[in-house]
C-alpha cells in the first residue's frame, strides 16, 4: 500500500514531530517539515531522520493571507494528502483551512473545548480543575474548535506545576497524535459534517465549555 504522503507544520520544540518521526509501523510518510520560525529546534528531528525542511517566515510577509498563500504553495509542491499542525502557533486564515478541510490536523493541549488558545496548563492549574489533557482535533475555520478525533485524559495532582502537568500531558500527546494519523492513513477517519468519524462511527465527546 502506497504510504500517505504528509507535511507536518512546526514553530519550535518539535516533540510530538519527533514522536510521529518514530512512529513504528508508520503507513504515512512525512514528505517535509515546514516552521514558520528559523530557529524551531523541531528542524533538527526532521534533518536528522533525512525529512526536507522548509522555513517560511512569517514576519518576512505583509499580511497573514500572503502567509498563508506561501504556505500553501510550499505544502502543494510536496502533494501533501494530510497536513498536520504539530505545534504551529500560527493562527491560519479561514480560506487556508477550509483548502484543506478534512484533511488539516491539530494537536492541542486542552481537553477541548475547555482552554482553547494559549498556557493551557497555567490556566488549567488556576481553573483547579481534576482532570486536564490533550486533543487531536480536525482543524475548521473556528480556533481549536474542530471535531475531535481523540483525547487522552490526565489526572491533576494535588502539587503539580505547569511544569510537571504539562510534562505529563505532553507524554499523552505523543500517544494520541501519532494514533489518529495512522487512523487516517488507513483510511479509517474522516470529517463528516461536525464530526470526526472513525470505522463509519461519528465520535461524540460530551465536553462542556
Ligand atoms: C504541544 O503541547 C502542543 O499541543 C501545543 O504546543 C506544544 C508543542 O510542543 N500546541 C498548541 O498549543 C497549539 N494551539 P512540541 O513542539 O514539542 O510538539
Amino acid at each position: 500500500m502506497e504510504k500517505l504522503p504528509l507535511v507536518a507544520l512546526i514553530s519550535g520544540r518539535g516533540s510530538n514531530l519527533k514522536a510521529i518521526i518514530d512512529t513504528p509501523n508508520p503507513l504515512f510518510e512525512i514528505r517535509a517539515v515546514i516552521s514558520n520560525r528559523y530557529h524551531a529546534k523541531g528542524l533538527a528531528h526532521a534533518k536528522q531522520a533525512d525529512i526536507a525542511t522548509e522555513i517560511i517566515d512569517h514576519d518576512l510577509f505583509n499580511s497573514r493571507l500572503e502567509f498563508d498563500h506561501a504556505l500553501k504553495n510550499c505544502i502543494n509542491q510536496y502533494q501533501a494528502k494530510l497536513v498536520i499542525l504539530a505545534g504551529f502557533m500560527r493562527i491560519l486564515s479561514p480560506d487556508f483551512v477550509n483548502y484543506y478541510q478534512g484533511r488539516l490536523l491539530n494537536i492541542h493541549p486542552s481537553l477541548l473545548p475547555a482552554f482553547k488558545g494559549l498556557n493551557t496548563h497555567k490556566r488549567a492549574l488556576e481553573a483547579g480543575v481534576k482532570e486536564h489533557g490533550a486533543s487531536v482535533h480536525f482543524v475548521t475555520a473556528d480556533l481549536d474548535a474542530g471535531p475531535i478525533i481523540i483525547q487522552a485524559r490526565v489526572a491533576v495532582l494535588a502539587d503539580d506545576n505547569e511544569a510537571s502537568l504539562s510534562q505529563r500531558v505532553l507524554k499523552q500527546e505523543h500517544r494520541i497524535y501519532p494514533q489518529s494519523i495512522q487512523w487516517f492513513a488507513q483510511n479509517r477517519l474522516r470529517l463528516e459534517g461536525q464530526y470526526a468519524v472513525l470505522d463509519d462511527k461519528p465520535l461524540i465527546f460530551n465536553n462542556t465549555d
